[in-house]
């Protein structure tokens, strides 16, 4: 496939490695002037962005997060691209509604968000815009998995999307700790990755919850540590919990979140 790349810093970079390592022939754009000297083997450089977009497939945009300078580069993409090539951006937080304004079919970009840094970490955020069809993002979460990407798709357009959301949650209540004098920065990051760091690299937040309260599950959680939420809301979780995560496959969920636990604690060289 031919995949254009625009804006070759740190996610622009890390994304060429991974899709020429995927066997695509991988075009370049950046006006940095040691471009030559920071792509990966292999790649391919082309001056301006119009001539890089020519003959894409696809096109992983990863420019400055300035929404004046992505609605311009988006009206030249489409511009010069063909017009069935998948227009995708890298941002971490700007939607594509606002991106596209100045696209004639603004329904044609989709953001395709990914945890730094993309040749490594599985997740992108799929965040269409309302303009975009069903039929595109199908082809854009097609793309990522053939990668061998985890696609999700973000059903509404908020801002910061939901992965880095959650993060900037716990960061604020990590750097208010630390300021309060309660642990210092490395005790905190101690107590984190021996901790929720384990446990949500294997289960999320949710199933976390579903199999730490017992064969009651996400339902006896909420109704004895978790009187703060709203019973419907309440209900309304536990149900979805049920239906994902089936209480009568309690011991075999428990066993595999334990293998897996015990596999990364080891793969980190054990407890120290
Ligand atoms: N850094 C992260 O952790 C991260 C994670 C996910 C997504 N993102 C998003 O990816 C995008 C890029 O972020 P980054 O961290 O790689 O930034 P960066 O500053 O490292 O790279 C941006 C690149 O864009 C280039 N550029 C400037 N003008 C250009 C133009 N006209 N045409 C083509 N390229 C141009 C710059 O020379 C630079 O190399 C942003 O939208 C950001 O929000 C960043």
């Amino acid at each position: 496939m031919k995949i254009a790349i625009i804006g070759a810093g740190t996610i622009g970079l890390s994304w060429a490695t991974l899709f020429l390592s995927k066997g695509h022939t991988v075009t370049v754009s950046d006006p940095r002037p040691d471009l030559a000297q920071v792509v990966p083997r292999g790649a391919l450089l082309a001056e301006p962005v119009e001539q890089a977009v020519a003959e894409a497939e696809v096109v992983q945009e990863n420019g400055p997060e300035r929404i004046e300078f992505k609605q311009d580069l988006f009206a030249a993409i489409e511009k010069a691209a063909p017009s069935d090539a998948l227009i995708l951006s890298s941002t971490s937080g700007l939607v594509a509604s606002a991106m596209s304004e100045k696209m004639a079919e603004p329904g044609r970009l989709i953001v395709g968000h990914p945890f730094n840094p993309p040749h490594i970490l599985p997740l992108v955020e799929l965040v269409p815009s309302p303009a975009t069809p069903d039929a595109l993002v199908r082809r854009a979460r097609e793309f990522y998995r053939s990668l061998g990407k985890v696609p999700v798709l973000v059903h509404k357009e908020v801002d910061g999307f939901v992965a880095n959301r959650l993060q900037h949650v716990l960061f604020r209540e990590c750097v208010s700790l630390v300021e309060q004098g309660v642990v210092s920065v490395a005790e905190l990051d101690e107590i984190v990755t021996n901790s929720v760091g384990v446990r949500w690299a294997t289960v999320g937040p949710f199933q976390a919850f579903h199999l730490g309260g017992g064969p009651g599950g996400l339902r006896h959680m909420m109704a004895h540590l978790m009187t703060d939420i709203e019973p419907e809301t309440a209900a309304r979780l536990a149900e979805a919990a049920e239906r994902e995560y089936p209480l009568e496959n309690y011991e075999q969920l428990c066993e595999m979140r334990d293998r897996l636990q015990s596999a990364i604690i080891e793969l980190k060289g054990g407890v120290n």
